[in-house]
């Protein structure tokens, strides 16, 4: 069969345009966010026992990459699940509407931190093993979507690092495990405490 070119492009165009977002738009993400401050609280600054992180100042890639992630079940919690499906964010434009939002977000408030006694050694630990990526003082790399950890609560920092190593978020790359496996508890704590004591930008 012969269709003319411009039957078989036009479907084609119009799939490629809605799969991928505009500008993001701060001020639409604003009014998608109300339902993300029943948990994360309206200043995006999580609970400081840990349990929800703070996502206030979170880099804007690393925001969009978990959303999606969680979206389209990479990544699964059973709070947040049901709050990125599709029904309440329905397209990729919602996503980015709202990354660009909570990133802008600013990181104040209590936060969890550790006892303190670990601390300057982690800075030492953090420094050989995770710089690399994830930047001094832990401020991350939004070119290349590695998350900001400084001034995250200590109690989540310590969870992902124990849930990268047993697999339980899958998509931490493998390097990931191996650069934290090696870590006992302690040192684990560390790391986190020294990255929950540094002062939002
Ligand atoms: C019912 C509570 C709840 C609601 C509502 C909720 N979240 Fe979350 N969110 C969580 C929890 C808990 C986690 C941490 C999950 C884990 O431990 O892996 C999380 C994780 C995240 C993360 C990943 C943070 C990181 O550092 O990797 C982002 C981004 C996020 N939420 C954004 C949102 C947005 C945007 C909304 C609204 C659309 C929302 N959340 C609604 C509880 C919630
Ligand atoms: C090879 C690069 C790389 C190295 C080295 C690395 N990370 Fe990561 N890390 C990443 C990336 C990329 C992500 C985000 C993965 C995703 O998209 O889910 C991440 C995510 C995390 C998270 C989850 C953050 C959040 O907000 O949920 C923690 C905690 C973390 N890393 C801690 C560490 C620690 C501690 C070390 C050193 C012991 C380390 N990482 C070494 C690349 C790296």
């Amino acid at each position: 069969m012969n269709l003319p070119a411009s039957l078989v492009l036009l479907p084609l165009l119009a799939l490629s345009l809605s799969a991928s977002a505009g500008e993001p738009n701060a001020d639409r993400g604003a009014h998608l966010y109300a339902p993300c401050a029943s948990c994360h609280g309206a200043d995006g600054n999580g609970t400081a026992d840990g349990s929800v992180p703070r996502i206030a100042g979170q880099l804007e890639s690393v925001v969009r990459k978990q959303l999606g992630d969680f979206r389209g079940g990479r990544r699964s919690d059973f709070r947040m699940t049901e709050f990125a499906d599709r029904h309440h964010l329905g397209t990729v434009q919602d996503l980015a509407d709202l990354a660009a939002y909570v990133s802008r977000l600013q990181a104040s408030g209590a936060r969890g931190i550790g006892d303190g006694t670990r601390a300057t050694a982690g800075a030492l630990l953090f420094g050989a093993r995770c710089a690399s990526c994830h930047g001094a003082d832990g401020r991350g790399n939004d070119a290349k979507v590695v998350p900001r950890l400084a001034g995250q609560h200590y109690s989540y920092l310590v969870r992902q690092m124990y849930d990268a190593v047993d697999g339980r978020r899958q998509t931490l790359p493998r390097l990931h495990a191996n650069r934290i496996e090696p870590l006992d508890f302690a040192q684990v704590r560390g790391i986190a405490d020294y990255l929950s004591r540094i002062e939002p930008r």
